[in-house]
């Protein structure tokens, strides 16, 4: 056990993140840690580290290869009495090859096994398109192309709905969906989706996405907000948003760092924003950005950034039928 004068500060350094209200009335924390591209070996001290700066909120996802390890950090700090299960925002994500609606709930329960769980705070479709069920997470066919399913996601969020009912996870959302996607999924859901997670940093604002989930109640949720320079595709010569003199400018200014700039960028735009760091001092830094707010101007001028620099295109799969990055569409 640690001692109460620490668990205090631990609660006071939680309580400095903002909480934002889904359309279900859920309060969730708009800063969390990401943790795509964390390796197994070094998950769990990531993990460990963030709980005791005061991250709350963990965004998985069964993809990633992490869960049990992400698990184990959530099982220690919570048997240490850093924190309670219920103070802990966890999320995670129904992988590609899973939307057959059959396979949903054996998906969350494998995911929750893993982490270690019996309820998520929030569980998402990853993707809108389906993969070919059953085998590898990243299935090719005998031409070695990408192996598609046609399940519909719409059949899938019916099934996602059933989780919520059986308490399996809190709120439900989706993630990488189009306007046009979501247009057809609301026609027809019982539950509209907390949240839609999709790719958002100054090189790819996304304000007409933004704005049309806010006019329709859905959180966004921002990933890769520092432009995932450690993407497995990333090229040597590829533009590194967190070594843009302008955004370098404008941190020097306000005596803060490039990330902690667009972290807070992502931040004043009403998102849900989730770096991901395995470093404990850049999870510290990511997590020190309540002391300054950038102005209008400064919004403003990173608003004038955008260069459709999208860095998570899933070209694997631009023939089909769901994928939602078709020209001309947001
Ligand atoms: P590391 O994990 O070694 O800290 P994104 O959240 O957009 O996917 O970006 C994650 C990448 O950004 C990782 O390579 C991570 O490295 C790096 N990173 C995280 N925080 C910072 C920071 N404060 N300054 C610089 N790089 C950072």
């Amino acid at each position: 056990m640690v001692g109460v004068s620490r668990v205090l500060t631990f609660a006071k350094m939680a309580d400095k993140v903002p909480k934002i209200k889904f359309n279900n009335g859920q309060l969730f924390p708009v800063f969390g840690l990401g943790t795509w591209k964390s390796k197994p070996g070094e998950v769990t001290q990531a993990v460990k580290d963030a709980i005791d700066v005061g991250y709350r909120h963990i965004d998985c996802a069964h993809v990633y290869g992490n869960e049990a390890e992400v698990g184990e950090a959530i099982k220690a700090k919570v048997a240490d009495g850093t924190v309670k299960r219920e103070d802990l925002y966890i999320t995670s994500k129904l992988w590609n090859t899973m939307h057959k609606p059959d396979l949903v709930e054996p998906a969350i329960k494998t995911t929750l096994k893993n982490l270690g769980l019996t309820y998520l705070d929030l569980y998402l479709i990853h993707w809108p398109f389906a993969l070919k069920e059953g085998g590898d997470l990243f299935p090719v066919d005998a031409n070695g192309k990408t192996a598609y399913s046609d399940v519909d996601y719409l059949d899938t969020w019916k099934a996602m709905e059933h989780l919520v009912a059986k308490g399996l996870t809190k709120s439900i959302g989706v993630s990488n969906f189009n306007k046009r996607q979501l247009e057809r999924l609301l026609a027809v859901a019982k539950i509209v989706p907390a949240t839609n997670q999709i790719e958002v940093h100054p090189y790819l604002n996304q304000k007409k996405l933004i704005d049309y989930c806010k006019s329709k109640g859905i959180v966004v949720t921002a990933y890769s907000p520092l432009g995932s320079p450690d993407r497995p595709w990333a090229k040597p010569d590829d533009p590194q948003l967190l070594d843009d003199p302008q955004i370098k400018a404008i941190a020097k200014k306000y005596g803060k760092s490039p990330a902690q700039v667009v972290i807070k960028y992502g931040i004043q735009r009403d998102l849900i924003v989730i770096p991901k760091s395995v470093n404990k001092a850049r999870i510290q830094q990511n997590f020190d950005i309540w002391d300054f707010k950038l102005s209008p101007e400064d919004i403003a001028h990173l608003d004038t950034f955008d260069c459709n620099g999208r860095i998570c295109p899933y070209e694997d799969a631009y023939t089909h039928k769901d994928h939602p990055f078709i020209k001309d569409e947001y």
